[in-house]
């Protein structure tokens, strides 16, 4: 059996097998894949959207209706000045590039997190694709780009006070349902998995109020190395999880 024949296979067994509908990935291990071949780290930021690329095809695959790629967060930007501006050109292109493959799947892209600091060409060309796919109903591919979850959260409670300020809701009044609304994530159900590469057992301020009853994985597998059949692998991990329900 070759590698490509047990990948299929892995796929037709999970596909016969409730899938998840909302994957959320913590892409870790970029900068050590590459130091770990003498390479420049940005060598394995770009293997890293090789991997994405790979892994929106498996998830559209497998049936998901939602994936969520941490892309950059809002600590990211302590990094050093030549990375980060590699990263946002690099993010931008490697969108830009993905916008035939996004419709020919119908699928759609939308960003997570604050656009102020993002340089204004990057983010009208995510925008643009973001636009371009909007009317798309096939798999939504949510990027967490300048993304940090308290700042969301945040967001998410000064817009509620807002409304209890304007007399249009009492603090008591407020429900989880509010809260979920005025996050980014509004109208979109909270992860089932969250997966996070490279062996690190964190969260990293990631989706923290959606993840409360989310199923964990943490892989040593870096980032680049993770293909279709890791992803296979992690939701036959999550459906056998499930499967007892709180049974033993
Ligand atoms: C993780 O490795 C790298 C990131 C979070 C940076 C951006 C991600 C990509 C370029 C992958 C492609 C994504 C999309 C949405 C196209 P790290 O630099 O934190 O690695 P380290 O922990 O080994 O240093």
């Amino acid at each position: 059996m070759t590698a490509s024949d047990r990948e299929a296979a892995l796929l037709e067994a999970v596909r016969a097998q409730p899938v998840p509908e909302h994957v959320a990935i913590i892409m870790d291990g970029n900068g050590r894949w590459a130091t770990g071949r003498g390479l420049p780290r940005i060598a394995g930021h770009r293997e890293g959207v090789k991997a994405a690329r790979g892994i929106v095809r498996a998830a559209d695959a497998l049936g998901l209706r939602f994936l969520t790629l941490y892309a950059f967060s809002t600590e990211n930007w302590s990094r050093p000045l030549d990375e980060v501006s590699m990263l946002m050109n690099l993010l931008e292109r490697s969108v830009h590039a993905e916008l035939p493959e996004f419709m020919a799947r119908n699928a759609r892209l939308r960003v997570l997190g604050q656009t102020r600091r993002v340089p204004l060409g990057v983010r009208r060309g995510i925008d643009h694709v973001v636009h371009e796919t909007r009317n798309n109903t096939g798999l939504t591919v949510l990027m967490a780009f300048n993304y940090g979850g308290r700042d969301e959260l945040l967001d998410a409670f000064r817009a509620l006070a807002r409304q209890v300020q304007a007399g249009e809701l009492k603090p008591e009044d407020i429900t989880e349902k509010d809260v979920s609304g005025a996050l980014y994530t509004a109208d979109v159900p909270d992860p089932d998995l969250l997966i996070r590469t490279s062996g690190e057992m964190r969260i990293s301020n990631f989706l923290l109020w959606q993840i409360a009853y989310t199923e964990l994985l943490v892989t040593p597998v870096l980032w680049p190395d993770f293909g279709a059949s890791d992803l296979y692998q992690a939701v036959a991990e999550f459906q056998k999880r499930t499967r007892r329900f709180g049974r033993v």
